[in-house]
Formats: C-alpha cells, structure tokens, sequence
C-alpha cells in the first residue's frame, strides 16, 4: 500500500517531535557526574581534581606528553598559535575549507591566513602548498575534515623540507587514525573542540596536545594563568617571571564541561 510523501500532505513514519537525535548523549550517569562535580569544586586554579583526571586521559589516550584543557576549541588554536611563536608579519597556510576558527585567530595574533586549496577529501592538498610558501611562512595547520584524515605525511614533509611547523586542527578528528597512528600527533601540536556537537564532547570545551615541553609552558602561559603556571612553570624557564599575569588571556574550561567529558568512555578509557 502507498501514501503520498509526508512532505505533499501524507501521514509522516515519525510522528515525534524534533529533535530525533541529539549529542551529546546525556544520561542519568551523566546527571550524578555533574552532580557529583558540583560537590567537588567548581572553580579549579590549577592542574587538580577534575582538570587533571581530564588532562591524564587525554594524554594517555593520545600516548602524547601533555595536554591542556580550554574553554574552546577556538581558544585551543590560539593558545597553540600563540605558543608556536606566530606573531604580526608571520603567514600561515591554512585549508580554503575548513571552519573559520582554524584562521581567525591569527588575525588576533597580527599573522596572516593565506589559503591553501584541497583535495578531493576536502582537506589542504600537499601538491597546492609549495606555491603558497614565503619567507614569511611560519606553519601550514591542517583540519582533517569530518574526520577525514588529511595527506598528513606529505604535508608533514612539505613542512620539514621548508623548515615550517605543522599545526593540526583535529576539532572533527577525536579517534581517527592513519595506521596505529592518531591524528592530532603528527605535528609539532594539536588543538581539538569538545564543543556540542564533536565526537567528544563537553558541551563547550577544547584542548591542545603536544610532546613539546616549551610549547606545553607557552600554552600555560596562554590562558592558564596565576596558580597553574606558578605551579608548573620551573624557575629557569626563560618566561617563568610572566608566571602571574600570563600573557593576559584566561581560557581554562568549567569544571562541570571537564566532567561532562570525562563521561565518554570510547575515549577516555572507561573512566
Ligand atoms: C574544524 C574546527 N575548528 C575549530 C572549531 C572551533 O571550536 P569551538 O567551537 O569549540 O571554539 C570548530 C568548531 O566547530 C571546528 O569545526
């Protein structure tokens, strides 16, 4: 038997309202976390309770030396920019297609996005990003696109061979792999959304991995400001006496975001 397409007046198969779907899933557990992070502490200076139990997985899971938690994914590629030494004049090549956050924050940084077209994954395409090269060029960032990984090895050597870093904005990529390999750990750092809709999510959240100890202190620096970075920051590091102020930005995630992503066990180890 037929009936006319609900769309020209039939009866529809799904008769409950939208939305059909939604993400993150949020279960009771999900509600006792919350509750339970309530009681614990909602405002944390430092890398403790909550912020370190995120952090731990997150390293672990990655296999990276550290991770840094944010309040975005925007103000992860910040940090990471930031931290990376891109300052005014610097050019970076960044994908035509990707979401704008992976450049705009250069602009706060007085560097330059220069556009760099893709391939037919959506992603930068290595054979277009010699001819974007100056001498001005200081990284080429790659977003894998819905998680689609990017031609992360010949872009890697396009870098190498240039003497530019490479950036990954892996905010679609949480999980995915070349190999044994997982994005987010071929450059010299990753920055990563753990907003609403992305495969691990805090509701609004970010943060940035990297093996490098320099980069992980400048992250400090760019947004974790006062107690954590008087905590972490040995005293022979070069911009140790900036401990306090920072340089002037906070981006620490909210405690309940952190617990909230913590629930996602696929990721985080069954925590
Ligand atoms: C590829 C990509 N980069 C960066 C971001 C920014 O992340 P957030 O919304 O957490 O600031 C997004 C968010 O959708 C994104 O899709």
């Amino acid at each position: 038997m037929t009936s006319p397409l609900a769309l020209l007046g039939g009866p529809p198969v799904i008769a409950e309202a939208a939305p059909h779907f939604s993400w993150p899933p949020l279960t009771e557990a999900t509600s006792i976390a919350i509750l339970d992070q309530l009681d614990e502490g909602i405002s944390i200076y430092d890398r403790s309770g909550v912020i370190a139990r995120l952090e731990d997985a997150l390293q672990h899971y990655f296999g990276a030396r550290y991770a840094i938690v944010t309040s975005s994914g925007t103000a992860a590629l910040y940090s990471m920019y930031a931290a990376c030494g891109i300052g005014p004049g610097d050019e970076v090549i960044v994908p035509a297609y990707t979401f704008f956050a992976t450049a705009t924050p250069l602009l706060h940084l007085g560097a330059t996005p220069v556009l760099g077209d893709c391939d037919t994954s959506g992603n930068l395409d290595p054979a277009d990003v010699p001819r974007r090269l100056t001498e001005r060029t200081k990284a080429i960032v790659v977003t894998h696109m819905w998680g689609i990984p990017a031609q992360i090895r010949r872009l890697k050597a396009v870098a190498d061979a240039h003497g530019v870093l490479l950036l990954e904005d892996a905010s679609h990529a949480h999980g995915a792999s070349i190999g044994e390999q997982k994005l987010g750990t071929f450059g010299r750092a990753a920055a990563f959304s753990m907003n609403g809709p992305k495969p691990l999510s805090a509701g609004e959240g970010g943060f940035i991995i990297t093996d490098d100890e320099e980069v992980y202190h400048r992250v400090l620096l760019h947004g974790q400001y006062n107690k954590r970075c008087r905590n972490e920051i040995p005293a022979h590091f070069s911009l140790s006496r900036y401990a306090v102020t920072g340089m002037g930005l906070k981006h620490r995630i909210h405690p309940l975001a952190a617990a909230l992503a913590l629930r996602f066990p696929r990721f985080l180890g069954g925590l």
